[in-house]
């Protein structure tokens, strides 16, 4: 079933190719207009923040909790009526070690927030983790992702793959605009969006 947008579009393909393009323009106006540096950075607040500001002309729940129960493979996300305790308990989560930062990174992946956007959102809420507490930001060009896609799998039982996997990926070019750039463009390739380049757009 096609998620119901704002976009009045009915056919999934089309609506593919709408988000992944509106959303990597905005993606793109985040850095550029500089208002990625106003986002809150480890908590839901900021989360919601980055989520709102790339689906918001696309999704009507952009930036906002969903209430509705999601799974994927064999993974059940946090259910709807734990949720907001559990956006509570990661807010409060450290995040002053790579450490601590790849398991509040693991922790919002199991609550999964959003109805849809999860990963693309939190991977910059991520970078930005990494980039105000440890001086670094994963260069995602470097993590193959099928290694991405089953650690984050194994994540929710052991992260000790997913920590060893970003650990040799990441880099001091924290403030890097083409790093940026394609950080998206492989961040959208994850999720099976690959049309567009953030750069061109
Ligand atoms: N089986 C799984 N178990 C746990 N996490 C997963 C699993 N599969 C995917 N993920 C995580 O969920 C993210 C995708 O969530 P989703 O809400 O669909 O985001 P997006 O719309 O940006 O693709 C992936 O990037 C990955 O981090
Ligand atoms: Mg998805």
């Amino acid at each position: 079933m096609i998620l119901e947008n704002k976009l009045n579009i009915t056919d999934q393909i089309e609506l593919a190719k709408a988000e992944e393009k509106i959303s990597k323009q905005k993606a793109k106006q985040l850095f550029d207009s500089g208002d990625i540096n106003k986002v809150e950075v480890g908590t839901f607040t900021g989360l919601s923040f980055i989520h709102a500001y790339l689906f918001e002309e696309i999704y009507p729940f952009a930036g906002n909790i969903r209430d509705v129960n999601i799974a994927k493979g064999t993974t059940a996300f946090a259910r709807v009526m734990y949720l907001e305790s559990s956006l509570k308990h990661i807010d409060a989560m450290p995040q002053s070690t790579f450490d601590e930062i790849i398991e509040k990174y693991v922790e919002m992946n199991v609550a999964h927030p959003f109805r849809e956007g999860n990963g693309r959102a939190t991977r910059i809420w991520l970078d930005m983790m990494l980039k105000k507490n440890i001086h670094r930001v994963v260069d995602w060009n470097q993590v193959h992702k099928e290694d991405y896609l089953s650690a984050m799998q194994r994540s929710v039982v052991k992260d000790i793959e997913i920590k060893v996997l970003l650990k040799q990926a990441l880099t001091d070019q924290i403030n890097d605009r083409a790093l940026f750039m394609k950080g998206i463009d492989v961040s959208y390739y994850y999720e099976g969006y690959s049309e567009f380049k953030t750069e061109e757009l």
